[in-house]
């Protein structure tokens, strides 16, 4: 019988998760996970960039957790991990830094904007911060991350596709320059690339403020759908452009009903249909998608030691074969020092 392959994608605990997680990732691992032996982090050791909010992170690590659960990831089939709970990771992250030159880090476009945006944020009301070292060297334990469980696939959003080539490329290197014992991992997206905000700017993000999270109970969506960017001003009786008008691209993402979505881009470019429609017709969509999550989530924050336990045995299992993974790790780099006068 072949071994039925792994996979190993994070998310990182800045607090509740939205819709862009989930037609970014959430949803893409939710078919893998019967396919798959699913390693899913909560990457703890990623967020140096919130070290003066430590409590915020704690509580994020919670909250990450009761939405994989209310999004429907079971936990008895999927590990959910919490990253510093397996400290394998940083000793991983430790040798492999010793063959990543840092030109790789100074060339990655990602974290560069990341790191721009740290030290000169966007939103003029907050000050510019330093980088932490810890987050500079991050896709270096993101490659550790990915490694340790030697995964095969790597489900992830555009933005993280070169962190998984790092990873591919310093599995190549390993494996030929000590032994083979990484499978060279793949990138899978998702189907929605990235969500727009609902501000209309390229990316849904807490620090913008421009979410639909999906613990948001009904009225909250229709409040944010209502005040959602939805184009220039036209009347309602005034043809307008689709694709400036970021409603359609969710309705894209969420609309089951391909065919009168499509009828309805029609009518909007012949004739012009109300904002206040396709707003209508959004609040509904999302309301029916997020109505399973905030029943499924309600059930869960009445037992949260059932969340408690997911969080348990999913670490735990990451643990055992992250032991694994650096016994083997060990013996490719020889590093039994005192073995010479046993
Ligand atoms: N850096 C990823 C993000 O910001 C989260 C992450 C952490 C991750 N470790 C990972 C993704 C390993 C894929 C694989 O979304």
């Amino acid at each position: 019988m072949p071994e039925t392959k792994r996979i190993l994608t994070g998310i990182r605990p800045t607090g509740p998760l939205h819709l862009g997680h989930y037609a970014g990732a959430l949803e893409n691992w939710l078919g893998l996970q019967s396919e798959y032996d699913c390693y899913f982090l909560i990457a703890d050791y990623q967020v140096s960039d919130h070290a003066g909010d430590l409590p915020r992170v704690r509580d994020a690590v919670w909250e990450v957790a009761l939405d994989w659960l209310a999004a429907g990831l079971d936990p008895e089939r999927a590990s959910f991990v919490i990253e510093s709970g397996v400290p394998e990771h940083a000793e991983l992250t430790t040798w492999l830094a010793w063959f990543l030159p840092v030109g790789m880090l100074d060339r990655n476009p990602t974290l560069r904007a990341e790191m721009d945006a740290i030290e000169e944020p966007d939103d003029a009301t907050t000050k510019g911060k330093s980088v932490p070292v810890a987050f500079y060297i991050y896709p270096v334990m993101q490659v550790a991350n990915i490694l340790l469980p030697r995964a095969h696939l790597v489900p992830v959003g555009v933005d993280q596709l070169p962190h998984v080539e790092l990873a591919r490329a310093t599995a190549r290197r390993f494996n030929r320059d000590f032994k083979p014992i990484f499978p060279e991992p793949e990138a899978r997206l998702g189907r929605v690339p990235r969500l727009l905000g609902t501000d209309g700017s390229a990316k849904m993000s807490k620090s913008r403020g421009n979410t639909i999270d999906l613990k948001d109970d009904a009225d909250a969506v229709a409040r944010k759908v209502r005040a959602m960017y939805a184009g220039p001003p036209r009347g309602a009786n005034e043809p307008g452009r689709v694709e400036a008008n970021p409603v359609f691209s969710y309705l894209d993402a969420f609309d089951d009903d391909a065919v009168e979505v499509s009828d309805l881009k029609e009518r909007y470019a012949r004739h012009g249909v109300s904002n206040a429609e396709l707003k209508n017709r959004l609040t509904r969509v999302l309301n029916e998608l997020l109505e399973p999550m905030r029943q499924r989530r309600a059930q869960y924050e009445g037992n949260m030691t059932r969340v408690r336990e997911a969080l348990e045995i999913g670490t735990g299992r990451a643990r055992a074969i992250a032991r694994e993974t650096m016994e083997q790790v060990h013996d490719a780099l020889d590093l039994d020092y005192l073995r010479k006068y046993r």
